[in-house]
């Protein structure tokens, strides 16, 4: 029942069907962010009161998007409509001309309580929390039934759009293992902080990419602060998106942050896999991600089955293989999930051996490196005994191209 057989694949909904609206940015500059005020306590005005961000006016971002033309759009979620805009970077008034900053206003369809509470979370959250890994909040607009809100720009739109789309060209596997860190350590820190925040809506659309392929986590719409004293969760509404949501949750309506840890499994098996989390175009046996890739996952000979074959065996087989299995713990019970921080660990040193093995060719060969790796350690800090050198040949994969997107 539940999310899967009323929803768009794409975006968030409730069981009743209700849209999810996203969004919330916070502002804290410390890898620990700071102790908040629990969303639910503060009243609208407290909230738009005390934090930073701009107030802007409904004309102003009408200004910056070029009146919120076709030409200015970013893109469409459940929450309504992205556009890129521009505004002066000194006041973050109107830029007309340059000097501008480039910033996306995202407007929310008029949605009525649940659009305006999920507007309001975005705003207390965002207001207070600032991270590397999380998208920045500027501002917002709160005029009659306009509610906007004005994020920076991230050059390469979402992580869905680089992993799904046919015709943008595929991710090599260093981009993948840093999206997948920077990722893994925006949700760290949400989990780490003082009440921890569950963010609820870990997907691949909600991890926004910068020039650089550095991540960002946007849409905080629907996070909810972790139960306090001896609870051992919140219970709530289950809102989430379809094929992401952890089972226990959708069974119970029971959050905690192991939610958000299953939730970062399915996002890693579409990075290794190039799969969407759920696609109707697919065979009814591999519509499901998880069910299809689970039995592959644990097993040395079989996990390649699942690499996305876009990467034409271009990956180190161990350091492939550690992300599956590490993809099938965060996907197990509730209780023996990893915690985010472990997830973190086991992914830099990955990252790292990638970086290192990257090095090491790149030196032999003379040649630049190639577009998107990261920059390169000069040590390796992994005891993991990963090898990229290994790597699967790409006649080895039975993958066919995928018709994704
Ligand atoms: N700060 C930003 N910079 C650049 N592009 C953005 C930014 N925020 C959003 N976008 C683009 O707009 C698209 C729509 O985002 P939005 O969050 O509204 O919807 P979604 O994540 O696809 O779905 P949902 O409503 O379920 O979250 C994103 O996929 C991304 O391409
Ligand atoms: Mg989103």
């Amino acid at each position: 029942m539940i999310l899967v057989q009323m929803l768009d694949q794409s975006h968030s909904y409730s069981l009743s069907g209700v849209y999810k609206s996203p969004n919330e940015k916070g502002h804290c500059d410390c890898q620990k962010p700071k102790a908040r005020s629990c969303p639910t306590s503060r009243s609208e005005v407290e909230i738009l009161s005390s934090s930073n961000l701009k107030a802007f006016s409904f004309s102003e971002l009408k200004s910056a998007t070029n009146n919120f033309g076709l030409e200015s759009l970013l893109g469409e979620g459940g929450f309504g409509f992205v556009y890129k805009g521009s505004i002066d970077a000194a006041t973050l008034g109107a830029a007309r001309p340059e000097p501008a900053m480039v910033v996306a206003v995202k407007k929310l369809i008029p949605a009525g309580f649940q659009g305006h509470k999920e507007w309001l979370a975005e705003v207390n959250f965002l207001g207070q929390l600032q991270h590397p890994n999380l998208v920045k909040l500027l501002g917002y607009c709160l005029e009659g039934e306009d509610r906007l809100l004005v994020y920076e720009f991230m050059a390469r739109g979402s992580l869905e759009n680089h992993l799904f789309r046919r015709t943008v060209p595929p991710l090599s596997w260093e981009t993948r293992i840093k999206v997948a860190v920077g990722a893994a350590r925006g949700l760290a820190i949400l989990h780490n902080s003082q009440p921890e925040i569950i963010y609820r809506d870990f997907k691949a659309s909600n991890i926004l990419l910068d020039s650089e392929f550095n991540v960002k986590l946007s849409d905080f719409g629907l996070a909810k602060e972790g139960p306090t004293g001896d609870r051992t969760h919140v219970s709530t509404l289950v809102l989430g998106t379809q094929g992401y949501a952890a089972p226990e949750y959708i069974a119970t309506g029971h959050l905690t942050t192991r939610c958000d840890i299953y939730s970062f499994g399915v996002v890693l098996l579409e990075l290794l896999s190039g799969r969407r989390a759920i696609d109707k175009t697919k065979p009814r046996a591999e519509e499901k991600l998880v069910s299809w890739a689970r039995p592959y996952l644990n097993d040395k000979k079989m996990f390649y089955r699942i690499m996305d074959s876009r990467m034409e065996g271009r990956y180190p087989k161990t350091g492939a293989y550690i992300a599956s299995t590490l993809a099938l713990q965060c996907l197990c019970q509730a209780k023996n999930r990893p915690t985010m921080s472990e997830v973190v660990k086991i992914l830099e040193r990955i990252l790292a051996v990638t970086d290192t093995a990257g090095a090491s060719q790149s030196a032999q060969q003379s040649a630049p490196s190639p577009v998107g790796r990261s920059t390169v350690r000069s040590s390796n800090p992994s005891p993991l005994p990963l090898s990229p050198a290994e790597s699967p040949s790409p006649a080895h994969s039975p993958q066919p191209p995928q018709q994704l997107g």
